[in-house]
């Protein structure tokens, strides 16, 4: 069976080690994707994840990637091959799942954007596991038993590295991010929705930092 390359870990964990915190981005008005974007690597942010929950997702991640070049531009919520490609080809450096299907992670296996596919449980991981994954996204994670499951998740996986995301908020991150088996946290904590729709970037920035500064 094909595994995961080294050269493919080695991307993967570059991005989980760039920065402790990954904004989960979604964006309403293309307009907002630069500035935004920007607003949150003025914050200190060094990862920026985008997701394809409205039809905006593609072209932001070419926008952002072109203006913002010195960060990592990740797409999110990717959920199909098809939608795999279309960020590939829009220039996202890494794609992040919700869920799993076989299919996916063996197209991440060989994928020019390298995958950090979602998990909720033990089962699902092990299908990754065995093609030679590491690093997962833990989503939903307070809902699939937060810090708990993921210290119990140690156990067995020590060698496993997981980016929690779902429920986790400002205040929580750094709780999550004391684990040794959490790499980064993710979240929509840092673009509320009525700052975003205020085009209010320095609260964004504000947000930002001082979620940076309080782990
Ligand atoms: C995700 O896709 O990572 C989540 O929607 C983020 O969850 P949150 O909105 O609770 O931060």
């Amino acid at each position: 069976m094909t595994q995961l390359s080294e050269f493919h870990r080695d991307r993967v964990r570059a991005v989980l080690k760039a920065s402790p915190i990954v904004p989960v981005i979604t964006i309403d008005d293309l307009d907002d994707a630069v500035p935004l974007c920007q607003a949150l690597v003025v914050g200190g942010l060094k990862v920026l994840e985008i997701t394809l929950r409205t039809g905006y997702g593609i072209k932001a991640i070419e926008q952002v990637r072109a203006a913002i070049p010195q960060v990592w531009v990740g797409a999110g919520t990717v959920t199909s091959i098809a939608q795999y490609r279309q960020v590939e080809a829009a220039g996202a450096q890494f794609v992040i799942t919700p869920g799993v299907t076989e299919a996916m992670l063996e197209f991440g296996l060989t994928s020019e954007a390298p995958l950090l596919p979602g998990i909720s449980t033990i089962s699902e991981m092990m299908v990754g596991y065995n093609l030679g994954y590491r690093e997962f996204k833990f989503f939903p994670a307070e809902v699939a038993g937060g810090i708990a499951a993921l210290r119990a998740f140690g156990g067995p996986f020590p060698d496993v590295t997981f980016c929690p995301t779902g429920g986790i908020r400002q205040q929580t991150a750094g709780d999550y991010l004391a684990l040794p088996n959490v790499g980064a946290v993710g979240g929509t904590w840092l673009t509320p929705e009525d700052v975003v729709a205020g085009k209010d970037w320095g609260a964004v920035t504000t947000i930002a930092r001082e979620s940076l500064a309080g782990l």
